[in-house]
């Protein structure tokens, strides 16, 4: 050490900037009289402090067991995790004391209100009564509890019972909030102020690290993504470089003068990732070049008529499910 003093103290501090690191983890599930599931591969990810980090893939994929081990609920098979430098498997007690997490199960007590609710948890938590009020006060507001704050937690609707509960997970102050699918069936209202405060929250420094098969709510949200499907990584990197591991893909919306079977038969002889299409209008999604999708476009014109065209690069999804698809065939 004394010959790279630098190194050593450079090591720590990276060190330092991880909230959570997973290295090599596997896990194997044996139930009884039914065949061993392999629900981890080998995964090894890190999440950086102050960071939203999303761990992405459709049902079945490993998420919540990842989640699971995290949060000391399960062990790995092989493999070690670390929450705020803290040992899962080791360390059980300071992990749990690093972190808050919201399950994919609701976990509130339904006949207090939703001030009750906050107020035993900051209890629980030994939040001082001053410290905890102001926190209070502060997640009713961003959540958008603050008129439900009288309500019994049994007669909130579905949406609000799960910000009570992602705004406890911030109630806490630990440096790690993990939110699986906490998100996940949200109307469209109860979601935004969801995400918007998650958001916030991590504009403060907290870490977040949140499971969804739901792309573009990853999209909206996340830093930085890593893909899992049957087990194993797939994909990793910030939204823009996960777009750019796929070829280039483009979704164009096309009006057409009129569609036939001939302009349809066309579009399909593309292949296409996604076509839709309804009346005139047609939402397609190709894997092309910028200058192949210019290209396209003029033949489209030139031969069936457009009256008009937009052209965007494609979502998540589109790139997701090609990642998928080329993982399943052997190509990745
Ligand atoms: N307790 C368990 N016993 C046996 N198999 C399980 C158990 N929990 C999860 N699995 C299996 O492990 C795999 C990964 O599950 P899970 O981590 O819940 O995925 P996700 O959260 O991504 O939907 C699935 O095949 C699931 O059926
Ligand atoms: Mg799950």
């Amino acid at each position: 050490m004394q010959l790279f003093p630098e190194l050593f103290v450079y090591s720590l501090i990276m060190e330092n900037n991880h909230a959570i690191r997973v290295e090599n983890l596997t896990k194997l599930y044996t139930p009884r009289r039914k065949p061993v599931v392999h629900a981890l591969r080998g995964i090894s990810f890190s999440v950086e402090r102050g960071t939203i980090f999303g761990l992405l893939g459709p049902n079945g994929a490993g998420k919540s067991t990842t989640i699971k081990i995290l949060t000391t609920l399960t062990p790995p098979s092989s493999g070690t995790a670390t929450v705020n430098g803290y040992d899962c498997v080791n360390q059980p007690l300071e992990t749990r004391q690093s972190l808050a997490v919201v399950l994919q199960q609701n976990a509130f007590e339904l006949y207090l209100t939703v001030l009750g609710n906050l107020r035993t948890y900051a209890r629980f938590h030994h939040i001082p009564g001053p410290e905890a009020n102001r926190r209070i006060t502060e997640v009713l507001d961003q959540f958008g509890l603050y008129d439900e704050r009288h309500t019994h937690a049994i007669d909130l609707s579905g949406g609000m019972r799960r910000r009570l509960q992602v705004a406890k997970a911030f109630l806490s102050g630990k440096p790690v909030v993990i939110l699986d699918e906490a998100t996940t069936g949200l109307d469209p209202i109860n979601r935004r102020t969801t995400l918007e405060a998650i958001r916030q929250q991590a504009s403060k420094g907290s870490t977040i690290v949140l499971t969804t098969h739901l792309l573009d709510e990853a999209e909206d949200l996340c830093d930085r993504l890593v893909i899992i499907n049957h087990g194993e990584i797939i994909a990793e990197g910030d939204v823009a470089e996960i777009k750019r591991l796929g070829v280039p893909a483009y979704t164009m919306n096309l009006i057409f003068k009129h569609i036939t079977n001939n302009t349809l038969n066309y579009l399909n002889d593309q292949n296409p990732l996604h076509l839709k299409h309804n009346k005139t209008t047609v939402d397609i999604t190709v894997q092309r070049s910028h200058q192949e999708i210019l290209d396209l476009i003029k033949e489209l014109d030139r031969q069936y008529g457009l009256i008009h065209f937009e052209v965007h690069t494609a979502d998540l999804e589109d790139v997701f499910i090609d990642l998928l698809s080329q993982q399943a065939e052997g190509r990745i």
